[in-house]
This record gives C-alpha cells, structure tokens and sequence, in this order.
C-alpha cells in the first residue's frame, strides 16, 4: 500500500442504478478525488443523485454499481460489506436518519464503537466488549460522550433515548453529527446535514463539524444551501445533475448557483433545464404567482 492510496478516496467512472430498476442509472460516470484534510461540496437539483452516490459509497443494497471503482486504503471500495466500509472508516450521515427504537442512543453508538475497534479483519485478540482486551472502558466511553454532547450542545438526556424515535428534525441531525463525533471517521459523507436545522442550530453543528475536521479525514459534504459554506468552507464545489459532476469550482460557485439557481450552470454543461429550475433562479411575486405568471 502506498502512502498517495491511504491518503484518498477515488471515485473512477461512478455508475449506478437502483437494484429495483437496473437498468434506469442515476449516476453516468462520477470521477471525483478527495484527499484527507479536504472538504468538497456537493450541490445538485433535487433528484440529480446527490444520495445515491452517498448510499452508493456506503454500500446501500438498494443500489447497484453498473460500472466503476472506489479506491481507498488500497482496495476497491464497492467490493466490500457496508460493515467493513465502516470499519475502513467511512461513515454515512443520513438525510432521512431512521428510528430504531427500544435501542438507546448509548449502547448504538457503544456497539459501533466497539465493532470498528476490531478492524476489517475483525481481529480475534480484540474483544471490544472487555477494555481490558482493548475495549472502551465504560467510564472513558461515558466520559467522551458527555464532551461530543457538550460540543454539539446536546442534552445529556439524549444518550437514553431511543434512536431517533420522536426525534425532531434538528435533534436528528444532531445525533448523527454526534455518531460522527464518536466514531472519529477517515471519510464522512454528510447528506443534508444542514436541513432541518434552525439558524442557531446550523450554526452549533457546523461549529461542531469544523471541530473534527482534521487533516486525517476527507468529507463530502452534500448541501442544497450556500449558507452552510459560510460556516464550513470547502476546497471544492461540484455541480451534481443528470447524474454527472456538470462543474467543480471554489466556493464562488456556490455563491454563484445561489444568485442565478442551476440553469445557467447546467445550459453551460450543455444540459437542458426544466422549468422548475428556471424557476428557483427568478423567485415570481407572489401575487403574479398566484396569477400563474
Ligand atoms: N431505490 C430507488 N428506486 C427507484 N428510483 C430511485 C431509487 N433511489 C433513487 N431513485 C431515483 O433516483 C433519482 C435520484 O435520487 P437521489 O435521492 O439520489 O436524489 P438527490 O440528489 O439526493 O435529491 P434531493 O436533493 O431531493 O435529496 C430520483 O429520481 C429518485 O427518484
Ligand atoms: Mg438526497
């Protein structure tokens, strides 16, 4: 393995599709490097496929890879388990997190946390459950979790709760920033972390984020809102439509798409725009949109 291997994810030629419909790929052909230490957004049109790369990276069953590569640490990604992509490091910050209840925020998190303590190889000298044979000691596991809740300013009463049920949007997104917090991933994918999230709240985790950021992880961050980029700012933007990156660029593209929505990026790409796009770059009155103007 080679240092430039262990230091980033590569994305060659991307094409996915999902396994209901094998033969209708959102993705056609992602090529994307990101290195550890670098952030790069991602914005895209609803529906562009900004979470099927994130499901695609991860390993999800609904999606199946029609052609392509993922490197990273030297393997190819897609032919593993989610489980041991997660073990290598990667870690998935969901849009839409589910509830599981009747299992507690704490002990999901301490079995996670224990299960990547073993490596890919699930090493057999390693048993995660006892701290004396390399687990998490209990009080050092309650210790940083009080820090990371601290850090996102969650309640403490959080950890006993069941996961994500009765949740509200924003607590959410908090739990899986404090998933991430925990986990310390190599690579994160963040799917529209930021929605959801009052001002404040924006505001606490993306503090939050900017605090694990490091030169030892790499984040894909997957956003709809420019507003987000003012407080997390990436190395690159890309532009995600019609299942290919259409444009990368600084942050000034983000700046960009906000003032003048999709279009004139994606007419620039050589994609045709729907209507909804040209839309959301003009907002109408609205009275002339009530007159369907
Ligand atoms: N399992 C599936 N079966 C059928 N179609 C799917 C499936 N998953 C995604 N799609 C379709 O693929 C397209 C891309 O979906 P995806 O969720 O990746 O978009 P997105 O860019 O994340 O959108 P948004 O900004 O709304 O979150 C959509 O048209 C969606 O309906
Ligand atoms: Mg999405």
């Amino acid at each position: 393995m080679t240092d430039a291997t262990d230091r980033e994810l590569v994305i060659r030629d991307l094409r996915v599709a999902p396994a209901a419909k094998p033969d209708n790929e959102i993705l056609q052909g992602i090529n994307l490097t990101i290195r550890k230490g670098e952030t790069h957004a991602i914005m895209g049109p609803n529906g562009s496929g900004k979470t099927t790369l994130a499901y695609a990276l991860m390993g999800h069953p609904a999606y199946v890879v029609t052609s392509g590569e993922v490197l990273w640490k030297g393997r190819n990604l897609l032919k593993l388990s989610a489980d041991k992509r997660s073990r290598l490091g990667l870690f998935l910050a969901f849009q839409y997190p589910t509830a599981i209840p009747g299992l507690s925020v704490a002990s999901f998190i301490r079995s996670a946390l224990n299960a990547k303590l073993q490596g890919i190889d699930k090493n057999p000298d390693v048993d995660p459950t006892d701290a004396i044979k390399g687990g998490v000691p209990m009080l050092e596991f309650r210790r940083r979790m009080r820090d990371k809740m601290a850090l996102l300013r969650m309640d403490d009463g959080f950890a006993a709760r069941y996961v994500n049920d009765g949740f509200s949007g924003g607590e959410k997104k908090r739990l899986e920033m404090l998933q991430m917090a925990m986990l310390e991933p190599e690579f994160a994918i963040l799917d529209e972390t930021d929605s959801g999230l009052d001002i404040d709240a924006l505001r606490i985790v993306a503090e939050g984020v900017n605090a694990m950021l490091n030169p030892n992880m790499g984040v894909l961050l997957i956003t709809h809102y420019q507003r987000l980029l003012n407080y997390i700012t990436p190395d690159t933007v890309h532009v995600l439509a019609a299942g290919r990156i259409v444009k990368s660029g600084g942050k000034d593209l983000a700046l960009r798409l906000e003032e003048e929505g999709y279009g004139p990026i994606l007419r620039e790409g050589g994609l045709e725009v729907d209507v909804a796009d040209e839309a959301l770059a003009v907002p109408l009155e609205p009275e002339a949109a009530a007159a369907g103007r």
